[in-house]
Order: C-alpha cells, then sequence, then structure tokens
C-alpha cells in the first residue's frame, strides 16, 4: 500500500472478525515500526502481545473499569466526547457523534475477543523530558513511545488489519503491571487492538481539519498554505 494512502486510511476500527491474525503478520509489522524515531535513539519501548483468552479478558476487564463510567457521562454529555468526524470544529450531541460513542461502547464490551491486543510500554529513564519544568502539562516524554505506535497503527492497515488505539488503560497500570509482569520503571502508553475489520461496519472517509486550520506560515496568524 502507498504510504499517503495508509495514512488517510488509518481509522480507529471497532468491529473485528474471529480470524485469528498469524504471528508472522504481527512480528512483520514490528518489524518496521522499530524504525521510528526516538529521543537520543533510545528506543525505549516494549510491547507485550496478548493473544492468551483469559488474559485478554482480564485486560479487557480492567479497560471496561474505566470505559464505563466515561461511557455513563459520555451519554449524559457531561464528558465532551468527540466530534461528528466533520473535522471543521467539534460538535457534540450529533447524529454522528452519538453513532461514534455507541461504536466504541460496543468496541469496549467486546475487546476480550479482538484477536490481538498490544500494551506498549515505555521505559522511563530513557526518556529525556524537556518539558517536565513548565508549568502544564507535560508532553515530550510519550513522543520517544506514540511515534513507534502510530507506525505501527500504518504497519496495520498496510497488512489489511484494522486497529484501534486507546489510553485509557494507562489509568490501570498498577493492574497492568501485575498482570503482565512488568518490571519497576516502565510507563504503560496504551492499548492497541488489532484483527481483521468487517468490511460493512469499518468508516472509510476519516474527518479530519484542513491544511489551514492548523498549520501557519511564519506566526500564528497566517494560514499556511501552498503557494
Ligand atoms: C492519544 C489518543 C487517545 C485515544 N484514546 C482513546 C480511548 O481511550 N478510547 C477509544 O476508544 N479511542 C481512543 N482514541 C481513538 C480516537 O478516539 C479516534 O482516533 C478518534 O475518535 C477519531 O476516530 P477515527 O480515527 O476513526 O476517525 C484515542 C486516540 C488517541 C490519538
Amino acid at each position: 500500500m502507498e504510504l499517503y494512502d495508509a495514512m488517510r486510511h488509518t481509522p480507529s476500527c471497532r468491529y473485528f472478525t474471529d480470524e485469528p491474525v498469524p504471528d508472522a503478520v504481527i512480528h512483520r509489522m514490528l518489524d518496521h515500526a522499530r524504525f521510528a524515531s526516538s529521543g537520543g535513539n533510545r528506543q525505549g519501548w516494549r510491547m507485550v502481545v496478548v493473544t492468551d483468552p483469559d488474559l485478554k479478558k482480564a485486560v479487557a476487564d480492567l479497560h471496561r473499569k474505566q470505559w464505563d463510567p466515561y461511557f455513563v457521562h459520555a451519554l449524559e454529555g457531561v464528558v465532551g466526547f468527540q466530534g461528528d468526524g466533520s473535522g471543521s470544529k467539534m460538535e457534540h450531541g450529533t447524529d454522528r457523534a452519538r453513532q461514534r460513542l455507541q461504536r466504541t461502547d460496543d468496541f469496549a464490551q467486546r475487546l476480550h475477543e479482538v484477536p490481538v491486543l498490544v500494551l506498549p510500554y515505555v521505559e522511563l529513564a530513557t526518556l529525556a523530558v524537556t518539558d517536565q519544568h513548565l508549568d502544564r502539562t507535560s508532553i515530550v516524554g510519550g513522543g520517544s513511545l506514540y511515534t513507534f505506535v502510530q507506525n505501527l497503527l500504518l504497519a496495520a492497515t498496510n497488512e489489511g488489519l484494522g486497529s484501534s488505539l486507546t489510553t485509557l488503560i494507562a489509568a490501570e497500570q498498577p493492574l497492568m503491571d501485575e498482570l503482565l509482569g512488568v518490571p519497576p520503571g516502565f510507563a504503560l502508553g496504551a492499548l492497541l487492538a488489532f484483527g481483521w475489520p468487517v468490511p460493512e461496519r469499518q468508516y472509510t472517509k476519516l474527518g479530519r481539519k484542513p491544511v489551514e486550520e492548523i498549520a501557519f506560515r511564519n506566526g500564528w496568524d497566517r494560514p499556511f498554505v501552498a503557494d
């Protein structure tokens, strides 16, 4: 698959078939994703690939512990969940937003059935967190894990697989560590789900903001447009 096609066609897949994913496919994806950039090329990322049904169930239960209350709040409109996919502005309470919320709940309730779950961790000692002393939420540390994660999602699309990324699980790291036998000193960044997508339930057109709304030339006030 052409790279730009993969970048434009990597939706959050919410419905997967039961068909197993060969280990060789996951290995190939990891083998390409590992060429991602990381701070100082320290490659502090580590992944746990979960295919065991009992373990998947335990992971899915922990994910639901976070998701279920979030879903209730989102339904009540307390939490601004997400836009309608038009990409140009956040709209809440639209049919599209409600449909997305329902699809995400379907995904969470059946997470244990997804063929492959990947838990990406990063070793904290490898991170140079250059914004850690600023008076705001630090974001830089994650940069040395999410380059790998995005590569994995693109690799999945290249293989014809569907994928989903969720971060709610990070709040359950202590129990996840216990479950997976993770040594101290690592941070859990996400939960990735991989499987063959159910084509008729897969969104193909992604809603994203246009370049002119997100990129500026020589400052913050002029949209970046091509000459
Ligand atoms: C940092 C990050 C955190 C996310 N967390 C969640 C999550 O906790 N649960 C979930 O279902 N999806 C999560 N997503 C997926 C987004 O909700 C999804 O990409 C977005 O709604 C757009 O959907 P689309 O990619 O199918 O267009 C997350 C994505 C990112 C990049």
